[in-house]
């Protein structure tokens, strides 16, 4: 459990089915959250008997994360917009810095929300693959079972893209150590941002689970070892990561707000 996760609790909706348990106690177990039986209770009487900072709750369609005033669930609409973009023959800043094509691996070490992965995944197709690593317990999770989902308006195509995403739950900068040498062809990281502009709602209900910690050498170092084409990291215009970092190339459409660093590897 990461820091910000320590004081949740974990329930259903309101005449939850026996599903919904089950996904409950299985999410408390994966992410050491302590799971509250709802009965007849209100979120409100949750709130005042447990005092918690956030409340995770199972409902019949979603899984959502209640902190404050915000609410952090999984959806895929953000990628379906952009895989939309690209039927329709549009350039997506993303898979151009990647260079990625069908069949190719590539090893997200900051899944998120999983609309990158989900793009990618879609263009990978099914003789690729698309690994994505997540250090807060409770994104993974709620990621993994959003990405096994159906939902209105995403099409089959879509829906594939997404179930073949595995979602690897822990810190990249451990994981990394431990993978072989040229086994993905793109290793791509899209950290928190530093200087943080976001409108999106679903990046500022990510903010209080997700991991701030800044993309270092060592790990760069890991990500070119691992990587058998490029690495690929993306920044706001606002950011001095990439700089720091070392990168020379760097892409980004004109008027877009993000920018990808990319380290190509030799030979
Ligand atoms: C900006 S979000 C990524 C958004 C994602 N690209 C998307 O399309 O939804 C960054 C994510 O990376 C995760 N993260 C940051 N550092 C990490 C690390 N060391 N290991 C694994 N995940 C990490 C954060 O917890 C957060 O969920």
């Amino acid at each position: 459990m990461v820091n910000s996760e320590r004081n949740f609790i974990i329930t259903t909706s309101l005449g939850a089915r026996s599903n919904q348990h089950e996904l409950a106690a299985r999410i408390s177990v994966e992410t050491g959250i302590p799971y509250i039986a709802r009965d007849t209770k209100t979120i409100g009487e949750l709130k005042e008997n447990w005092q918690p900072d956030g409340i995770v709750v199972v409902e019949p369609l979603r899984i959502v994360c209640i902190i404050g005033e915000s609410e952090f669930f999984f959806h895929p609409a953000m990628a379906v917009i952009r895989i939309k973009e690209i039927k329709s023959g549009k350039n997506d800043q993303m898979i151009k810095a990647m260079d990625l094509c069908q069949g190719q691996c590539l090893l997200d070490c900051t899944l998120g929300l999983a609309t990158d992965a989900i793009v990618a995944s879609y263009i990978v197709g099914p003789e690729g693959f698309v690994l994505g690593i997540e250090n807060s317990p409770l994104v993974a999770s709620i990621v993994r079972v959003g990405l096994q989902k159906r939902y209105k308006k995403t099409g089959h195509a879509v829906l594939r893209a997404m179930n073949r995403i595995t979602v690897l739950r822990g810190d990249h900068r451990v994981i990394l150590q431990d993978l072989p040498d040229n086994s993905f062809e793109v290793v791509y990281f899209d950290p928190m941002f530093r200087v943080p502009r976001s409108k999106s709602s679903g990046i500022n209900a990510l903010r209080p689970l997700a991991d701030h910690r800044p993309i270092t050498q060592e790990v760069l170092a890991a990500a070119l070892r691992i990587a058998k084409k490029r690495v690929v990291v993306k920044e706001n215009r606002w950011g001095y990561e990439l700089k720091k970092l070392g990168f020379d190339l760097i892409q980004g459409g004109a008027n877009s707000s993000v920018r990808y660093g990319i380290k190509i590897k030799d030979g």
